[in-house]
């Protein structure tokens, strides 16, 4: 069994970390299946969307303390750049990807958590970054992500405290989407998913790279950013099926 299956059906990819006997913890292996799923992502074409999920009781429960121990400077450094890497990638994606939060989404389960574009959270989720409590940071994205989603101080008191955050309270503080029952999670996140597919596939690429690309800039090179990928979805045949489709009173076929 695969610590990371990768599944296809109907466009969306369903990347599932099956490591529950450690709470599918990030260890190498896992990050190398990891990579390699990611890889699948951006470069199949079949594939439009992903639900990126866990096996068992947790989402992932943060990289493999047991390999942390072993970090020194130069390693650790490694080792932070190569999970960056692959969650950027993930951010990356010029398709949409959903977090389906299953249970405990803790370190390196909370950035692949933030790291995908859109979190539902079953009631069981808890997050939080605990690295503290282990004597380092996060470093697989925590430090920048946090306060990008729920701001500043928010995210201050989340990264210093180490505690853990029920869903209702990531939903309350704008770490997730939305929050549903367990056995209703893959059911909404499909649902989420299948929703924003039925959308110019254009179009919701220059989204992702608006928001992606915007955000790590200033409000106003990123409203120039907008503007360029405005003009490059305009005379568009999709533009032009979504526009006639609206005016003529029925649903486009993109
Ligand atoms: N790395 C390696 N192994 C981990 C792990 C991690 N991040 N998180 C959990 N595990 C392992 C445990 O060692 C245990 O293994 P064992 O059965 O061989 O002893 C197994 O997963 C189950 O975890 P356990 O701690 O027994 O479950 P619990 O229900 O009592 O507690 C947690 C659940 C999530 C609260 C607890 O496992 C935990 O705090 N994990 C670490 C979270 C963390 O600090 N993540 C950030 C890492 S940078």
């Amino acid at each position: 069994m695969a610590d990371v299956e990768l599944s296809v059906e109907a466009g969306t990819a369903t990347v599932l970390i099956n490591r529950p006997d450690a709470l599918n913890a990030l260890s190498g292996p896992v990050m190398d299946e990891l990579d390699r799923a990611v890889t699948q992502l951006e470069g199949n074409s079949e594939i439009r969307g992903a639900i990126v999920t866990g096996s068992g009781r947790a989402f992932v429960a943060g990289a493999d303390i047991e390999e942390i121990s072993r970090l020194d400077p130069e390693s650790g450094l490694a080792f932070a750049r190569r999970g960056q890497g692959i969650f950027s990638r993930i951010e990356k994606l010029d398709k949409p990807v959903i977090a389906a939060v299953n249970g405990f989404a803790l370190g390196g389960g909370c950035e692949l958590a933030m790291a995908c574009h859109i979190r539902i959270a079953s009631t069981k989720a808890k997050f939080g970054q605990p690295e503290v409590k282990l004597g380092i940071l996060p470093g697989f994205g925590g430090t920048q992500r946090l306060p990008r989603l729920v701001g500043r101080g928010v995210a201050t008191q989340i990264l210093l405290s180490g505690a853990m955050i029920p869903a209702e309270e990531a939903l309350r503080i704008g770490l997730v989407n939305e929050v549903v029952a367990p056995d209703e999670l893959d059911g909404r996140a499909r649902a989420v998913l299948q929703e924003i597919l039925a959308n110019g596939p254009h179009a919701l690429k220059a989204c992702l790279a608006a928001i992606h690309d915007g955000l790590a800039s200033t409000q106003d090179a990123g409203l120039e950013i907008e503007a360029k990928l405005f003009s490059a979805t305009c005379g568009t045949d999709e533009m032009r099926e979504g526009t006639r489709a609206f005016l003529e009173k029925r649903s486009p076929k993109f």
